[in-house]
């Protein structure tokens, strides 16, 4: 039998209007656009508007990334909905998407895995196009990060921003993912966590309006280590080197993260797509994003040799090698 693959056939992201900079945040606490530029290469966020919600940016991107097939909800069978800010408990945010899209009947789902679960939504997504129990996939990974965000906290709120980015993976003969790479390690539970949840109780979650949690450098050294090791240990699975990737596609967390990286591996920080400056931290939506942005601007074509890297809350990481 001939091998399935998957391959990415459209991509699409959706930032909201609204924009934080630099300068609004120094009015906001003791910080300055200097040190914010310099620590993270952030200049500038999107945040949504009250009322408007994650699923607004993920109906979006997704009608953006069937545009650009030429496709409608119709010609989807499933849809997998990466996100740590869901609009409701349930029904998951899949479901709710393909109401807004308009599709019926067909398996969708959200999972959580913080930033890096965009990563694992394209795992879990080629796996089910590999073994034929789906033929077109919808992965969107899709955040509101200002709505868990203290902006009284000066090491915290400076990094975030809100967006959705989405791609569609559909069957192919040729490879398109050529491999996936997924990880965890509970361990680290404390170092960067969102503390309310529904089990705990409504008593917990009214009276207390709980944000982001974070041991900033901590997570800073322990993903610069693991980070360089996976896109080594990713690279050399596949028998690639550096010098076959045409794009370096990493979780915008941080541009110090991102620079330590690529120093680490020896590529050329012209081969990286940066969409740090204009996107801050959109946890699972940066990855989507940032390749739906130089896929539209032409840097990135057919045929190239792509590397995703995502690390998040858990903590969580990944990798995924792509011919685009
Ligand atoms: N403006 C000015 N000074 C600040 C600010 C600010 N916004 N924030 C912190 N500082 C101060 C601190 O108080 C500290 O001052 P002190 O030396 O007088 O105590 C000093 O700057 C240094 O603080 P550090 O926390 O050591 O600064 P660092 O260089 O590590 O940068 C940062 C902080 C940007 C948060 C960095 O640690 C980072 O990016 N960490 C990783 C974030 C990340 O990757 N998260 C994972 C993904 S997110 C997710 O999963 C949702």
């Amino acid at each position: 039998m001939t091998p399935v693959h998957a391959r990415i056939r459209s991509t699409g992201h959706c930032v909201p209007e609204r924009v934080l900079t630099n300068q609004d945040l120094e009015r906001m606490v003791t910080t300055s656009d200097e040190w914010i530029r310099d620590r993270t290469g952030i200049e500038r966020r999107h945040i949504v508007s009250p009322g408007e919600t994650n699923l607004d940016l993920c109906e979006k991107a997704a009608r953006s990334a069937l545009a650009a097939a030429g496709l409608e909800a119709s010609d989807l069978d499933l849809i997998l909905v990466a996100t740590t800010t869901p609009n409701q408990v349930f029904p998951n945010m899949g479901v709710l998407l393909q109401e807004r899209l308009g599709g019926h009947g067909y398996p969708c789902t959200s999972l959580e895995a913080a930033c890096a679960g965009f990563i694992y939504g394209l795992a879990v997504a080629n796996s089910l196009i590999q073994t034929g129990q789906a033929h077109r996939a919808l992965v969107v990974g899709g955040e509101t990060l200002s709505r868990i965000t203290d902006y009284t906290d000066r090491s915290t709120c400076i990094l975030f921003g809100d967006g959705a980015g989405a791609v569609i993976l559909e069957a192919a003969s040729e490879p398109g993912i050529l491999s996936t790479h997924i990880h965890a390690d509970g361990a680290y539970k404390d170092l960067l966590y969102y503390p309310s949840g529904i089990s705990q109780g409504f008593d917990r979650l009214r009276e207390s309006v709980d944000f982001i949690q974070m041991k900033g450098s901590e997570v800073f050294r322990v993903a610069v280590n693991t980070l360089s090791h996976l896109a080594l240990e990713t690279l050399e699975k596949a028998g690639v080197g550096c010098a076959d990737l045409s794009w370096f596609v990493p979780h915008q967390a941080n541009l110090r993260i991102i620079q330590a990286i690529t120093r680490k591996l020896g590529l050329p920080l012209e081969r990286v797509v940066l969409t740090i400056a204009e996107h801050g931290n959109t946890s699972t939506a940066s990855i989507p994003m940032a390749l739906d942005v130089a896929v539209r601007d032409g840097r990135i074509q057919r045929g190239q040799l792509l590397l995703f890297e995502a690390f998040g809350g858990g903590f969580t990481w990944g990798s995924a090698l792509v011919r685009y």
